[in-house]
């Protein structure tokens, strides 16, 4: 299968991304630059992110959500996949799958992913779920660099946008 997701994810300096089911920091502009990028687009998440990002906040988008539950309840724009291939199946024509977390999910997508766009946060907060390691198949597209790019951001930024090529 050619590669054609991206994923999309904020990691801190110990590859940290969540604490207790919630982001472990406020970063207001990474907020924005994640809607930027998604809007529109058909999102691929596993159950435990949607809990946190339920549709009415991604108001433009479509959910494909990962769980193995086989009765999760019917909602509006959302369907739901068992395995990481049936869930690529539903978007198998389409460059715009965006997989937005969280580890297992990012893990098992990497292989069909071609670029990944990570905002670096400068802080290594206590967390309990992290970004997985990823090989050095993977090039730095661009040089990324550490700004507060919003007044009410909790933490420096920095966007790395990570591309692949095999
Ligand atoms: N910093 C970021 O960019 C970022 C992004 C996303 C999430 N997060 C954070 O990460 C945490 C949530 O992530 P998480 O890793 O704990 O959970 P998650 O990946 O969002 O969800 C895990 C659940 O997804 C389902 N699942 C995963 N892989 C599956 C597969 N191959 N087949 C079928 N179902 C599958 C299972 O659901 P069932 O249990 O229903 O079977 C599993 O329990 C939260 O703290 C959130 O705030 C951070």
């Amino acid at each position: 299968m050619r590669n054609y997701c991206t994923i999309i994810a904020a990691v801190g300096m110990n590859n940290v991304i969540g604490m207790e089911g919630r982001l472990p920091w406020r970063i207001p502009s990474d907020l924005k630059w994640f809607n930027h990028y998604i809007i529109g687009k058909s999102l691929l998440m596993g159950r435990r992110t949607y809990e946190c990002l339920p549709p009415s906040k991604l108001p433009q988008s479509d959910l494909i959500v990962l769980t193995r539950d086989m009765n999760a309840p019917a909602i509006p724009r959302v369907r739901y996949a068992h395995s990481m291939p049936e869930a690529l199946k539903m978007e198998r024509t389409s460059r715009d799958l965006y997989v937005i977390g969280g580890t297992e999910v990012y893990a098992e997508a990497m292989p069909y992913t071609h670029r990944m766009l990570i905002t670096r946060v400068h802080a290594s907060p206590p967390g309990d779920t992290f970004f997985p390691e990823f090989g050095e198949e993977w090039d730095l597209e661009n040089i990324p660099c550490w700004e507060k790019r919003d007044p009410r951001d909790e933490f420096d930024t920095a966007h790395e946008i990570w591309v692949r090529y095999i």
